[in-house]
């Protein structure tokens, strides 16, 4: 896919029924669609997707949930369409996560990944996320292990 084609925008709540089939088609446990309409009204709740332009319309490849709280930013949740992976857009998504974030005065990023999600683990080294913390097991479906990975914001 050409990345020029992406479009990061604000979560809308028309966005909710797409994403929905794209995070009942990725994870094992995913959030219902009342827990994304709960995260739009939700302050602290930051929601960006990625649209990407095909032909006359737009489609929603990824998309990205997260907290700022006190200065601190949690990444909850992050997922890209499974045929529009490797094509950077989790990278453009977690790029403009942390502009945003640096833009509103954030000073650490944090976030929890499976030890056996090589993917994603990939995706937050290249942007500088480091292992701080190992959780034993802590995904009860699959028994994985969770990194808990952090980056330093601070200008
Ligand atoms: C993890 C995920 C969001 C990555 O999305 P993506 O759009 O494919 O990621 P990108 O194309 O931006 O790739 C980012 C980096 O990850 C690595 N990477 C991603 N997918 C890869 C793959 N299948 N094989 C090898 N490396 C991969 C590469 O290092 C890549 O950087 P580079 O190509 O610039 O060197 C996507 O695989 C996904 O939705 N997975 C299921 C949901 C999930 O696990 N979410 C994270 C929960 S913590």
């Amino acid at each position: 896919m050409n990345q020029q084609s992406i479009e990061i925008t604000r979560m809308i709540i028309n966005d909710v029924d797409e994403i929905v089939s794209i995070e009942n088609s990725t994870f094992p446990v995913p959030w219902s669609r009342d827990v994304f309409l709960r995260e739009l009204q939700i302050p602290e709740s930051r929601n960006l997707v990625a649209k990407a332009h095909k032909n006359q319309s737009k489609e929603i490849a990824g998309y990205v949930i997260y907290w700022v709280i006190a200065g601190e930013v949690q990444i909850h949740k992050i997922a890209v369409r499974e045929n529009s992976r490797k094509s950077g857009i989790a990278s453009r998504i977690m790029a403009e996560v942390l502009r945003c974030s640096r833009e509103e005065g954030a000073l650490s990023c944090t976030l929890e990944v499976g030890q056996s999600n090589e993917n994603a683990k990939k995706l937050y080294e290249k942007f500088g996320f480091t292992v701080i913390e190992v959780r034993k097991k802590y995904y009860h479906e699959s028994g994985d292990d969770a990194l808990v990975m952090c980056l330093d914001l601070k200008p």
